[in-house]
């Protein structure tokens, strides 16, 4: 799917398969500009001044919510949030209805959160201006693969050759398919792990990133890893019966210290949150030496600024 207006200038964030790595590379350094910007006094700068954003989201969220508001106010842009039960949704209203609305009232920018993959694409045919998507089911979750990349380059530099290992519930995961995009294409080794009921076949996944590595095995897969990625078990997507136990799923694919000794010594352990501490992760794991979880929260702020950056001046 293509989120390209013109072959120079992109009018929307919908995923992050169509990215080069110059472009990666462009908007990495653009988030450390932002960075910069929010550790000044006054965390502001006018690049936004007098644009609308509508952050619509039709899901469940604290830190991707509060985070792209925090970086549309930063850039000095008006900001208001939806949710699905604060509008005329709940009367029947379709999503087209609530984007010609917000459209009428001036949005220069959408920020997308919905329980569909594909709904943030259905939402530029009917928009005029930029669409940003912020996890459409379980299809991508581009903000989130940017904060982790700008988490990782700043940690370890360049990421080629850099082993990568995301485990959880791959499966239902927006954020490990987004994550393959950006991490494939600059050059990193990724490593998914999982057990079979939660990943299905590695032709699945070779189909579109043919050099992914595909594990039934944590214990194999984090040896000398240079990151240990774990990802919630998402109940919202199961359809159910797919874990014999949580027990069994923390006892052979949970993150814990024995693990991480087993990955390279300077290991970056990394979730996107919400954390099911205790399942995926340890809490000792968490919250320890090598764990980057807070820094991947306040980067993004940084990278959403960015993003929002990247768009300005389309509209
Ligand atoms: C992720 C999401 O919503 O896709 N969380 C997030 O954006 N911080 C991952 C998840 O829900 O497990």
């Amino acid at each position: 799917m293509n989120s390209q207006s013109t072959p120079d200038r992109r009018r929307h964030i919908l995923d992050l398969d169509d990215w080069s790595a110059e472009e990666l590379r462009t908007v990495l350094t653009i988030g450390t500009q932002m960075k910069d910007v929010l550790a000044r006094p006054v965390k502001q700068v006018p690049t936004l001044r007098g644009k609308i954003v509508v952050n619509m989201f039709w899901e469940d969220s604290t830190r991707t919510r509060v985070s792209f508001e925090l970086a549309a106010k930063a850039l000095s842009a008006n900001v208001l949030t939806v949710g699905a039960k604060d509008t005329s949704v709940k009367k029947g209203e379709s999503l087209v209805d609530t984007v010609r609305t917000v459209q009428a009232l001036g949005a220069d920018y959408i920020v997308l959160r919905h329980p569909h993959s594909g709904a943030p694409y259905l939402v530029t045919q009917h928009f005029r201006g930029s669409v940003i998507n912020a996890g459409d089911g379980r299809h991508a979750h581009p903000s989130q693969a940017l904060l982790d990349l700008f988490t990782m380059h700043e940690q370890l530099g360049e990421l080629a050759d850099k082993k990568i290992v995301i485990v959880g519930d791959v499966l239902h995961s927006r954020v490990a398919r987004s994550n393959l995009w950006a991490l494939t294409t600059m050059g990193a080794k990724v490593t998914l792990c999982a057990p079979p009921t939660l990943i299905g076949p590695a032709s699945y996944w070779k189909a579109t990133w043919p050099n992914v590595t595909i594990s039934h095995n944590l214990d194999h897969a984090a040896e000398g890893a240079d990151v240990l990625m774990a990802l919630r078990l998402q109940h919202e997507r199961m359809e159910g019966g797919l874990l014999p136990s949580l027990r069994e799923y923390t006892r052979r694919f949970g993150l814990n210290a024995a693990r991480v000794a087993l990955a390279s010594p300077n290991v970056l352990v990394m979730h996107p949150g919400p954390m099911n501490e205790g399942v995926e992760i340890t809490p000792d794991v968490a919250t320890g030496p090598r764990s980057v979880i807070e820094t991947q929260v306040t980067n993004g702020v940084a990278m959403r600024m960015a993003m929002l950056y990247q768009l300005a001046g389309v509209n």
